[in-house]
């Protein structure tokens, strides 16, 4: 049984984040979809906020489950004896740090591989920031974020 972990800040998810939970989740037998800071991040949306729309737009997809951690990803995924970390690559942009911390944590457990999943095309562009770029500007943000989370996004807004 391969155990993998999805992890990011989603702050909040898009429509790129659950292409690759989608994907994912079909070649590996369970996905834990994961809440992590980003220690270089101020984060937007709380913990719990972040979790309430990764569990809404999961909910059709049963080997997935969403959970939060603080701390390090590498003690998390040891704890939940995961073999595999699944990061979404977009563009040669995201390549240098992620290999970084790729490097990093095959360091600290050489036993969890990390995969790079190449984004969807039709994704290639998005990020949380740019959504909430849009967002906050008044923009419509409908084709950008799953229609289940887009209320509970925009309302900070309001
Ligand atoms: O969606 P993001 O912001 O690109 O996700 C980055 C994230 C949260 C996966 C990364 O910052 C992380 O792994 N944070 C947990 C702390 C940690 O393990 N840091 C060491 C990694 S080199």
């Amino acid at each position: 049984m391969t155990i993998a972990i999805y992890p990011g800040s989603f702050d909040p998810v898009t429509k790129g984040h659950l292409d690759i939970i989608i994907r994912s989740s079909k070649i590996m037998d369970h996905l834990i979809v994961a809440v992590l800071e980003n220690p270089r991040k101020v984060a937007s949306y709380n913990i719990e906020k972040r979790v309430e729309m990764l569990k809404l737009v999961t909910e059709p997809y049963p080997n997935v489950e969403v959970d939060y951690y603080k701390g390090l990803l590498i003690d998390y995924a040891e704890q939940k004896k995961i073999d595999i970390i699944v990061k979404g690559l977009r563009a040669i942009s995201d390549f240098e740090f992620e290999f970084q911390m790729a490097l990093v944590n095959q360091k600290l457990n050489p036993a969890i591989e990390t995969l790079f999943m190449m984004t969807n095309s039709k994704y290639s562009y998005l990020s949380s920031s740019i959504v909430k770029e849009i967002a906050a500007l008044g923009g419509d943000i409908s084709s950008l974020v799953p229609p289940e989370v887009h209320d509970i996004i925009i309302e900070i807004y309001k």
